[in-house]
């Protein structure tokens, strides 16, 4: 029996079964709806989906004009629209295509190798902790040229946020340790780094921001602060949800998952396929800069537009058979870096992360058996908490 679309929709906790029925229920019945508890737009079917995303000249990133108190705003990428963004973007847009990538893998490696050396000697791992939670932090950090020494303030700042619950988002010290940790973050970006790359820059993106000229000026200390919090915090976390979804749901599928690993050259079409079957992030905002019909639904300006990813992902109307993990789906247009002049600007180094990982831990393990696991109780995140596997080893 599925609820009725306009009650709230369930919890991820059972791991997705009570809310991805209801999501098809509301993507038959109230494909856009007003949901009065948030007071925001919900938009669940893909090719609703796809257009708010991608038509940025109705569907705007400017949270800032309907949510004043945002305050992480100069510099921020994510909360630009045209021509700010396209510039801004393009200061950095050339690090992160797969061409430049590529020197990068080594790198990856090594820091992969690393992390799995450390549990060399334990049969049971546990994938977040190990590996997740590490690996996309130190592969940031390499990028922004934060280094080693410093980089437990990013730790820090990334409890601060995985603290979250879906009892706790206005729990003041829920926000007090995440503002706190900000602080620091920002303090330490602003007073020792910006500064340190201005005097003698290196080849590493902090530099390249610190450097850059946009219209002819350059970037003041709080643009490049806010840009690089931007990177730290898109990189992070949104990586260790695709890792950790990506071990679990192999191990929901272990045909496949032989499959992986007796022909290697299937590992990308499974990341995409994890990527769709369970994406990170659950949903994209806009604001409306006038009013708009969509899908029989008129929604005034100046409001906020959230899309399911998780729904849209999940449509039939584009995946056939969309409840099923299958590593082998030919055509694969998920939406979990959305779409659009905003796709994620790390989308193939997420991806890059996610193979190389896979391929490590099938070349380390003979056999990997799921022993437990835990999600973060968030609404922003799909995330395992904990995630552990006993391990053979050759
Ligand atoms: C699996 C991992 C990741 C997922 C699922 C993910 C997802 C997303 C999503 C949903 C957005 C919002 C796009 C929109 O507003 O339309 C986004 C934007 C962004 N992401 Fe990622 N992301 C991931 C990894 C990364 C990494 C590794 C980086 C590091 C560079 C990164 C940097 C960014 C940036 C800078 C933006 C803003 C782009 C813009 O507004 O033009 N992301 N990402």
């Amino acid at each position: 029996m599925v609820d009725p679309p306009n009650a709230a929709p369930p919890f991820f906790a059972d791991g997705g079964p009570a809310l991805y029925a209801w999501m098809r229920n509301a993507r038959d019945n109230t494909p856009v709806m007003f949901d009065e508890a948030s007071q925001t737009w919900k938009v669940y079917r893909y090719e609703d989906a796809h257009r708010v995303l991608s038509d940025w000249q109705v569907f705007s990133n400017d949270m800032c004009r309907i949510m004043p108190e945002h305050g992480f705003t100069r510099g921020n990428l994510s909360t630009m629209d045209p021509p700010e963004h396209k510039q801004l973007r393009g200061v950095i847009a050339q690090g992160f295509t797969p061409r430049a990538l590529a020197d990068l893998a080594p790198r990856i490696e090594r820091i992969v190798g690393e992390l799995l050396d450390a549990v060399e000697d334990r049969t049971e791992i546990d994938i977040t902790r190990d590996l997740s939670y590490q690996l996309p932090l130190n592969v940031i950090a390499e990028v922004i040229g934060v280094p080693r020494g410093d980089r437990g303030v990013l730790y820090r700042t990334a409890d601060a946020q995985l603290a979250l619950t879906c009892e706790n988002p206005a729990d003041p010290d829920f926000v007090g340790g995440v503002q706190k940790a900000m602080g620091e973050l920002q303090s330490y970006l602003g007073q020792e780094l910006v500064p340190a790359r201005r005097r003698d820059p290196q080849d590493d993106l902090v530099s390249k921001l610190a450097t850059a000229s946009l219209d002819d000026r350059s970037l003041d200390d709080e643009e490049v602060v806010n840009f690089t919090v931007l990177l730290l915090l898109a990189g992070h976390l949104t990586t260790m949800s695709l890792l950790g979804n990506m071990m679990l749901t192999l191990s929901e599928h272990p045909g496949q998952l032989a499959e992986l690993r007796a022909d290697r050259s299937l590992v990308p079409g499974a990341v995409e396929e994890v990527l769709r079957y369970r994406p990170p992030v659950p949903e994209g905002g806009r604001v409306t800069n006038v009013e708009v019909e969509l899908a029989g639904a008129t929604i005034p300006a100046d409001r906020l537009v959230l899309v399911s990813l998780i729904s849209a992902n999940r449509d039939e109307r584009e995946f056939p058979d969309p409840d099923r993990f299958d590593i082998h789906r030919p055509a694969n247009p998920q939406l979990a870096f959305t779409t659009g002049i905003h796709y994620c600007l790390g989308a193939h180094l997420a991806r890059l992360e996610a193979k190389i990982a896979l391929n490590a831990v099938l070349d380390r393990y003979t056999d990997l058996t799921f022993t437990g696991m835990q999600w973060y109780e968030s609404y922003s995140l799909c995330n395992p908490k904990r995630l552990t596997f006993e391990v053979r080893r050759p």
